[in-house]
């Protein structure tokens, strides 16, 4: 899951248990598509072959995990590499590949508390009557939030086929006209580690989450309007989903945080059957992305796509640049930025200097003053100064702390922050100060008064503590700032570009709010929540901005029912904002102007994108095409679509695919790209072309000005790039808008040049 994470909850023991061979892996088999009658018939053709590597009928059952029966055609097995070799020789068979741990990308260690989820959606025309359903796949759903009512809601749509499988603490009545369907996948996850219950966690084997990550998910989504919702007062408001007409089919695939990859596409092979429209999918794999043949989520968006569903994923929080996950082109890849609010908590020193800082301190005798000391000074007998820097568990000496506020540093970006809390609180300590990077994009739930601050906060803090012998800090209650400038801002784990499988798509997509997000949350989950019970939590990820792009495809599709995936895909990002709301370009978080491997085509902009006059479409034979270009074998690519497909030879070169935006990773010399756009607005009109300037290339397009007299025409243009200058090994970036009285149809580009 795409959250933040910034400690892992579990040790998973990965050892591979029972199935006698400890050579044998979990493996998945994949088969494209597939034209058998029913399940059953697939899964007596699946045991046969795997009988036929196994020399045994019965071993054959045995080792099998999972069958894909619905959308696709695969099994996952347990398998030694030898057998797995075998299989991926026979017959039909497109990729065999270990079944691997996706993570959610949540920033789940750190607690967050109660704000709006989506203020700035307030202008969207949310009382669309809506029966578009979103497929949710992620840890399950706490179906009695209130985020899950169903009033006002019609009968369950038609169309869907799924159904609402009761198990632990789960019946059909938790069901209902919001929640249409919940269902849950743990075989893949247990083929690996084990029973569930050997962890010894809370874990419910049904779809209800006990990690909170689905539910604020789902939430953040389609969930119904709910008011006066806010943690402890802090970000007070209503909460409400983006479409909070529309259902939610839940598919619990992740457990204690990690997301098998044959539990996943068990998932995606369902959710397309039961008649989803859209996918959200926070999680991924961790980085490298394997190619995409070989991947859960590439091969089951694959499908979806194919069958018109749009899929939205979160790109990660890996911070670097070559780290973004779920990058193929058919998905929308989100990253995350910041909204206009934010929770300060402010420390004033004995020196009346206010430093501001971060973290959840809502209890009144939390203004109180102390003094100050720093780990360092307080090492326990035994304890070098350094280690105790960091406020381990048994590092510090509790006379020296206790009634004072102790200031840490993190040894790693991902120390266990609760566990420092929990060290001082144990010693005596009256508060926390921690010198953290990541100090606005925590809201740190903690056990004591803590607050998280910057680097330049930092010194404040540490010059003061040289030049006062009883340096003292008071901690003040946490306020809520709306109004916060500039923003968006990029959040700094967000997981960059450029695509690392194809580097001509451009990626991510779209940046959407992952920051201090509020959404409903697992009472359960109290791990990250200082222990409270919650209903409601704040936390931060890309896992967070999937939901809301998710939300906004929701919306496109309930608007324009029969629009594709690429139309819907193309209308979000060609309608994206670049700028922010002091009106400058969006930046990072160390004051750079984001480019597109930031942010892709910009930050989404709903309203925009319900009209956004030109799309630029594609369908699976472009797709087919576009995969050719990267050397794709027909034998991978055979099975993916019914009809037997060739690639043409000379393939379309892969920059010439019809994406919305435009991506050249080697340029070598003049090379001309051409797209082609659908105009999709009313009578005659002329859309006139606009060039940012890219550093070392001439750019031209033709023709520069295109008109159209009616909905539904093509017309194709050509943009020329004259290189004269190498761009060094990296890229450089500019951009073409086509414009009209009202529209502004807008392709990030980004090439490469390697030589002029
Ligand atoms: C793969 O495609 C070929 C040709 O279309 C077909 O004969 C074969 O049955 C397919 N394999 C599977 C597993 O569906
Ligand atoms: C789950 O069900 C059991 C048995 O009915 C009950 O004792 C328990 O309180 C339930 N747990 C929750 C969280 O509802
Ligand atoms: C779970 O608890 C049991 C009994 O307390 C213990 O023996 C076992 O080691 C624990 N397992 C894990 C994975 O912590
Ligand atoms: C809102 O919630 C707070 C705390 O839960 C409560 O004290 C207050 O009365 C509520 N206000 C309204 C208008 O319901
Ligand atoms: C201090 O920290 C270092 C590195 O983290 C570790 O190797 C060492 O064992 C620690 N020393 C003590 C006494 O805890
Ligand atoms: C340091 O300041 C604190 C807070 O004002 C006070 O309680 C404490 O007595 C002072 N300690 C010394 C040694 O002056
Ligand atoms: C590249 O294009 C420019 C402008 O059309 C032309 O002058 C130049 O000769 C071309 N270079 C090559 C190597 O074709
Ligand atoms: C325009 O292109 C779309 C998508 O490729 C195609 O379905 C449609 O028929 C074309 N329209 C016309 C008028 O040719
Ligand atoms: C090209 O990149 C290399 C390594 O990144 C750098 O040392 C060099 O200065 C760059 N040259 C130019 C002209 O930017």
């Amino acid at each position: 899951m795409e959250s933040i994470r910034v400690f892992s909850l579990i040790l998973l023991v990965t050892l591979v248990l029972g199935h006698g061979d400890p050579n044998r892996k979990h493996y998945i088999v994949y088969m494209g598509q597939h034209s058998h009658p029913s399940s059953e018939s697939v899964i007596l053709a699946n045991h046969k072959m795997l009988a036929s590597v196994l020399e045994s009928y019965n071993g054959a059952e045995e080792a099998s995990i999972h069958h894909y029966t619905k959308s696709f055609r695969g099994f996952s097995a347990m398998l030694t590499p030898d057998q797995a070799t075998q299989l991926s020789e026979t017959e039909g068979v497109v990729s065999v590949f270990e079944s691997k741990m996706n993570r959610l990308h949540t920033t789940n260690s750190w607690r967050f508390l109660g704000v709006d989820s989506i203020p700035q959606y307030n202008k969207l025309h949310t009382n669309i009557k809506s029966d578009v359903i979103i497929g949710v796949i992620d840890t399950g759903v706490w179906p009695e939030s209130e985020s899950f009512n169903d009033y006002g809601l019609g009968p369950v749509p038609t169309k869907f086929k799924g159904e609402c499988v009761p198990g632990q603490n789960f019946t059909q009545s938790n069901c209902n006209r919001k929640i249409i369907g919940a269902k849950y996948y743990s075989k893949g996850f247990e083929a690996i580690n084990g029973p569930l219950e050997n962890t010894n966690l809370t874990f419910f084997r049904s779809p209800r989450d006990s990690d909170g990550h689905g539910t604020h998910t789902s939430s953040t989504i389609a969930g119904s309007q709910v008011s006066n919702v806010s943690l402890y007062g802090l970000g007070s408001g209503t909460a409400t989903g983006g479409v909070p007409s529309a259902r939610l089919a839940i598919y619990k695939a992740c457990w204690f945080e990690d997301c098998e990859d044959a539990d996943v596409l068990a998932a995606i092979d369902d959710a397309i059957h039961d008649g989803v429209d859209v996918i959200s999918i926070s999680l991924g794999s961790i980085p490298p992305q394997p190619i995409y043949f070989e991947e859960a989520i590439s091969i089951g968006s694959f499908h979806a796509f194919e069958k018109g569903i749009a899929v939205s994923a979160s790109a990660g929080n890996s911070f670097a640049p070559s780290t973004a996950s779920n990058v193929a082109p058919w998905i929308l890849t989100v990253g995350a930025s910041t909204i206009n609010r934010e929770f300060p908590s402010y420390v004033v020193l004995g020196n009346l200097k206010q430093l501001k800082g971060f973290g959840v301190n809502t209890k009144q005798d939390k203004g109180k003053q102390y003094s100050l000391i720093s780990g360092s000074v307080a090492a326990a007998s035994g304890i070098p100064s350094r280690n105790a820097s960091f406020c381990k568990r048994n590092t510090l000496d509790s006379d020296l702390i206790s009634g004072k506020i102790v200031v840490c540093m993190l040894e790693k970006l991902d120390d266990d922050r609760k566990e420092k809390a929990i060290s001082i609180k144990e010693g005596g300590g009256a508060g926390m100060i921690i010198i953290d990077p990541l100090a606005k994009y925590v809201l740190f739930q903690s056990v004591i008064p803590s607050v998280l601050i910057g680097q330049a906060e930092a010194q404040e803090l540490q010059m003061y503590m040289n030049s006062e012998k009883n340096s003292t800090a008071r901690i003040y209650l946490t306020v809520t700032n709306v109004g916060t400038k500039p923003a968006p801002l990029m959040a700094i784990f967000s997981s960059k570009g450029p695509n690392t499988i194809t580097p001509d798509i451009i990626k991510p997509d779209i940046t959407a709010p992952g920051v201090n997000i509020l959404a409903a949350w697992s009472p359960l989950a109290t791990e990250r929540t200082a222990g409270n019970s919650l209903n409601y939590n704040i936390i931060s990820g890309t896992s967070m901005s999937c939901p809301h792009v998710a939300a906004v495809a929701a919306l496109l599709k309930s608007v324009h029912p029969y629009w594709s995936p690429a139309a819907i895909k193309s209308a979000i990002m060609t309608t994206a904002m670049t700028t922010d709301n002091t009106r400058n370009f969006i930046q990072n978080d160390d004051s750079t102007n984001a480019t597109p491997f930031d942010y892709g085509s910009g930050h989404v902009n709903p309203s925009a994108a319900i009209n956004p006059g030109l799309i630029y479409d594609f369908d699976t034979n472009d797709l087919i095409n576009f995969l050719c270009s990267y050397g794709a074998s027909p034998a991978q690519l055979k099975n993916l679509t019914v009809t037997p497909v060739y690639c043409k030879n000379p393939p379309t070169p892969s920059y010439n695919f019809n994406y919305p935006s435009i991506g050249v990773a080697n340029m070598a010399g003049n090379l001309s790209v051409y797209r082609t756009v659908t105009y999709i607005g009313q009578g005659p009109t002329t859309y006139y072309s606009n060039l940012q300037i890219i550093e070392g290339v001439k750019t031209s397009v033709y023709p520069d000005v295109m008109r159209f007299s009616k909905p539904g025409e093509n017309m194709t243009y050509r943009v020329d790039f004259v290189p004269y200058k190498s761009s060094n090994g990296s890229f450089v970036f500019g951009s073409l808008t086509w414009m009209n009285d009202v529209h502004r149809v807008r392709s990030p580009i980004a090439v490469n040049v390697v030589s002029v």
